[in-house]
């Protein structure tokens, strides 16, 4: 895929002759020439990366810094300066700026820093898991001993395991549990998410393809099979993969080999399979939605993470938890919820599970006024999230940012509810799932707590 890249500066010399530069390394170029712009292109299409100068005129480099990530745009920015100034190039690098060039700029200088920029974020975002918050599974209760005795007992053997439980239960950490606690846990532990894939990317994502395999397939790579070679593979909402995605998972997994797309050879790999899914596998057997013979491959270890109703008992702890853990990353201050508030807590469903807990303890801890949460906090703030989207609408000043920006929040919203299953999602809001996902693309919406 060739990395689309922003180029922002009020010169139009320096916009054209970076255009030429990147685009003679085949980078796909759009300019902007005010920061504003810049905004309005970043919304309507995230790049890879973004040169960015700092000297403008209105909306200067570092405001529009700001800008981006305060609307949680995370892409790799490289600032463009025109001499050495410390004091910009410090709140720059506050704001998350990853590096720096100076006019004169040097072709190798700036491709350098885009590379570097751009397979640095790569990695990151490959690492995510590994890298990630304390993988801690809180709970004492009955079915939280079970479910680590289950994980104790499978996680050093080299057997493949089939996660299941409702969405925001935490099978992204018992998968991660079950790497750590394997001879494996110094190797790579490697993500897919199935269903954030498109149908058409997937195959080469799994097991890499060849240079010209395909269109826009410019150099060979490799896919994350070969990455978790050593290692253990988690496919995460491996219920949501397409017949044919079934087809060579499956044909991967009886043979121990990978066929590379657009490879003459296979390729023999080393991995263990976790997998999970929110869906009742067993009903997608019956609807012909799920192979069977996969089921069973993959099925050889059930674990079954319970729902957060199932388990009322731990919700004191989870809250604790949450507080201090907001408390130690962001800084949050510490505060207490009295019995009531934890009463009120406990007589609520949890549809949304731990990861619902997890972002309404965050809201209370931003939102209540003193040092002691009580029962009208919760009663307050357990609702739907009013007011989010006004105060959005007048923070824009164009049609398209009004357009851009309801949306945005509106399918953030929706996705969140629906666990980021693109499918169900999709489905619930009456959408063609090419098109969320195109939508998701264009907005460059992710999601967020994938911890
Ligand atoms: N037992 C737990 N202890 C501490 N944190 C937890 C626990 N269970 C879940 N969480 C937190 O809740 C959030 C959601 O968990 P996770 O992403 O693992 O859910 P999931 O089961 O994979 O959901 P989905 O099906 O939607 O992908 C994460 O931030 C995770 O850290
Ligand atoms: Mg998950």
């Amino acid at each position: 895929m060739r990395p689309r890249v922003l180029v922002v500066d009020d010169e139009e010399s320096i916009r054209s002759s970076l255009r030429m530069i990147l685009e003679f390394e085949r980078y796909r170029v759009e300019d902007a020439s005010t920061g504003r712009q810049a905004l309005r292109r970043v919304m309507t299409r995230p790049p890879a990366a973004v040169l960015l100068d700092i000297k403008m005129p209105e909306l200067d480099g570092l405001a529009t810094l700001s800008r981006l990530r305060e609307r949680g745009h995370d892409m790799p920015v490289v600032m463009i300066s025109g001499h050495g100034d410390i004091a910009v190039a410090v709140e720059a690098t506050r704001l998350g700026a990853y590096d720096f060039l100076e006019k004169p700029l040097e072709r190798d200088r700036v491709l350098l820093a885009l590379r570097n920029a751009i397979e640095r974020r790569r990695l990151e975002d490959e690492n995510r898991l590994l890298r990630g918050t304390p993988s801690e599974l809180v709970g004492e209760s009955a079915p939280m001993q079970e479910l680590r005795a289950t994980i104790e007992r499978a996680a050093p053997t080299p057997a493949t395991v089939l996660i299941t439980g409702e969405s925001g239960v935490g099978k992204e950490l018992v998968a991660r549990a079950i790497h750590a606690g394997s001879s494996r846990c110094e190797a790579p532990l490697v993500q897919v998410n199935c269903a954030a894939i498109p149908d058409e990317l997937i195959e080469s994502e799994l097991f890499g393809h060849e240079k010209g395999a395909f269109t826009g397939a410019v150099r060979r790579q490799i896919g994350k099979f070969t990455a978790a070679d050593g290692g253990t593979i988690f496919l995460d909402e491996v219920g949501d993969m397409s017949a044919r995605t079934q087809a060579k998972v499956l044909r991967a997994l009886q043979s121990g080999e990978i066929e590379p797309v657009g490879a003459r050879a296979t390729v023999t790999v080393d991995v263990r399979v976790v997998a999970a899914t929110h869906r009742d596998l067993l009903a997608e057997i019956e609807t012909g939605r799920f192979r069977e013979d996969l089921f069973y491959r993959l099925n050889v270890v059930p674990i079954h993470a319970p729902p957060l109703r199932a388990r009322l008992d731990d919700l004191p702890l989870l809250v604790d938890h949450f507080v201090e853990r907001f408390a130690a990353e962001n800084n949050y201050r510490r505060k207490t919820l009295t019995g009531a508030a934890i009463r009120q807590l406990q007589a609520m469903p949890w549809r949304g599970n731990v990861r619902e807990l997890k972002n309404l303890v965050e809201r209370l801890l931003i939102l209540t006024p003193g040092d002691a949460i009580d029962r009208d906090d919760v009663l307050r703030l357990a609702g739907p999230v009013r007011g989010e989207l006004a105060e959005a609408i007048l923070a824009v000043s164009t049609l398209r940012e009004f357009r851009d920006t309801a949306e945005r929040l509106y399918l953030a919203k929706k996705l969140e509810e629906h666990g980021w299953n693109v499918t169900g999602t999709a489905k619930a809001i009456g959408t063609p799932r090419s098109n969320l996902y195109k939508k998701m693309g264009q907005l460059g919406l992710r999601r967020k707590d994938a911890t």
